[in-house]
């Protein structure tokens, strides 16, 4: 069982993609157990995206982080790392396939909706940045029987 950081961007939020978000992932069959809607102050938002300090694209990626309120997420579920990452689509909303949430919905490789964690340790890093361990609940769903055999 894996959990993974998911995080609707100040864009997704704008646009009234939130409900598209979660609701994927709920049919995905994955389990939410962390939710909270902030605006990001500019010490959080380098933090998490400080393994991309170093790049050109950073400062422009902290200040429309941290542009409008973003919905921080838990999601868990067997693979949900790279469930999350299947559900979201490549980087680049234009070469992702139709079908995912960038894909469906992006133009813009800064403006691409929605983040998720890129492999188990970051997920791990990420979450304790956003959330603290009381904060995420923990609960079984009856379905879940019918989504995974594990
Ligand atoms: P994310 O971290 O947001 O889930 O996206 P990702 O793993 O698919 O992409 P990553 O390489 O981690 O990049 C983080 C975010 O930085 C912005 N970006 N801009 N202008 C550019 O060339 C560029 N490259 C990346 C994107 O918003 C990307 O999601
Ligand atoms: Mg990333």
């Amino acid at each position: 069982m894996e959990r993974t950081y998911v995080m609707v961007k100040p864009d997704g939020v704008q646009r009234g993609l939130v409900g598209e978000v979660i609701g994927r992932l709920e049919r995905k069959g994955l389990k939410l157990v962390g939710l909270k809607m902030i605006h990001l102050p500019r010490e959080t938002a380098e933090k998490h995206y400080a393994p991309h300090k170093d790049r050109p694209f950073f400062p422009g990626l902290i200040r429309f982080i941290t542009s409008g309120p973003v919905v921080a997420m838990v999601w868990e579920g067997p693979r949900a790392v790279g469930a999350v990452r299947a559900v979201m689509g490549a980087t680049d909303p234009v070469t992702a396939t139709p079908g995912t949430l960038r894909g469906d919905y992006g133009l813009d490789i800064g403006m691409n909706i929605v983040h998720g964690s890129d492999s188990v340790e970051s997920a791990e890093r990420e979450i304790a940045i956003f959330f603290q361990p009381g904060e995420l609940v923990s609960y079984d769903k009856d379905l879940d029987r019918w989504v995974t055999e594990g």
